[in-house]
């Protein structure tokens, strides 16, 4: 079916998880191992368009700009090859993304971007998903996309099925159910750029990682200890498991062979000055958390902002630190 130029852009924000996404059941289906939980970030936006262009002979990207490395096109027409084969468009498309902050920065860009891909090529190819289909087409270009299809508090469930029809993200809670709950990113200097795509490293974790399986053990309760504490507003239960997910999640990276080290000495120090807040103060007031990527995410609430950014204060290597709260999701322009 061809019917001539067909345009759509669609626009969202990355997610950080807390309940980290990591290993993969069934790469042909994208199927992960276990569920995870994500928190969709105000501010930074992705906005993509698509345009389906009859007699184009091949797929173009351009990214912040410029023609996109071969890599990230190829990345793209993969995701536009599912939507051509769902919709029966034969035609090749102009892709054009733009993001408000720095790409592949940690800060989570390929969730963002191909959350927006998916939404965008998706309505441009004429198919018309459910937010839960879009998130089922997101994943394949990038596991935490699909969470990034949504706002607020987010949860990519597994599933059991073999054929993948009850894996898909949900939103849980709106942005707005917990404003006092910030995130407080520092953005360290020097971060290397990640030399081997998460996708790939995860099935090393899970072939090579003498902790995998504990781990994968442990993340169900955990889960639901999360999702508990969120749906209470309960920060005293909700910042101990934050770190502790994060820990094991690191766990498995540095057990991993190769081992997989994504943090600098500065994120370490972050990590350090986070327990220490914790200790001195006698309660959990902040947690941390980090995804593939030497940045770290500091949760806390609003009345402790000043107390954390004190303690990050001496830190050296801290380029800079935002600000954000839980934002809105996907949504065509
Ligand atoms: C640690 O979904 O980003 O951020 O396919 O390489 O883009 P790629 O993988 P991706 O992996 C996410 C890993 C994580 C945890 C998470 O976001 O759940």
């Amino acid at each position: 079916m061809q019917r001539g130029t067909r345009t759509a852009t669609y626009e969202t924000s990355p997610n950080i998880a807390l309940v980290k996404y990591w290993g993969v059941r069934d790469p042909a289906r994208a199927l992960p191992y276990n569920s995870s939980l994500s928190v969709t970030l105000e501010r930074l936006r992705t906005r993509t368009r698509v345009e389906f262009v009859p007699g184009l002979d091949r797929d173009e990207f351009r990214l912040n700009g410029r023609p996109a490395a071969p890599a990230a096109t190829a990345a793209v027409a993969g995701m536009l090859d599912r939507v051509r084969d769902a919709a029966r468009v034969t035609d090749r498309a102009r892709v054009v993304s733009r993001n408000n902050f720095q790409t592949a920065s940690g800060l989570a860009s390929s969730a963002s971007g191909f959350a927006a891909l998916a939404g965008a090529a998706s309505a441009a190819a004429g198919l018309r998903l459910s937010p839960q289909r879009l998130s089922q087409l997101a994943r394949f270009g990038s596991g935490s996309a699909c969470r990034s299809i949504f706002g607020g508090f987010v949860e990519w469930r597994a599933g059991r099925r073999a054929d993948g029809r009850d894996c898909y993200a949900r939103p849980l809670y709106p942005p707005r159910h917990w404003p006092d709950l910030v995130d407080l990113v520092a953005l360290v200097a020097a971060a290397p750029e990640k030399s081997v795509r998460s996708a790939v490293a995860m099935q090393a974790s899970v072939e090579t990682s003498p902790e995998y399986a504990r781990r994968l053990a442990e993340v169900p309760g955990r889960l639901a200890g999360i999702h508990r504490a969120i749906a209470r507003r309960d920060s005293a239960a909700l910042f101990p498991l934050i770190m502790e997910e994060c820990d094991s999640f690191r766990l498995v990276c540095e057990t991993t062979r190769p081992s997989l080290d994504y943090l600098t000495a500065t994120s370490r120090e972050i990590l350090t000055a986070v327990r220490d807040l914790n200790t001195d103060t006698g309660r959990p007031v902040a947690a941390y958390t980090h995804d593939a990527g030497a940045h770290v995410h500091v949760f806390t609430l609003g009345r402790h902002v000043r107390a954390v950014r004190a303690r990050l204060r001496s830190i050296r290597g801290i380029e800079r630190t935002l600000l954000l709260h839980a934002g809105t999701g996907g949504r065509r322009i």
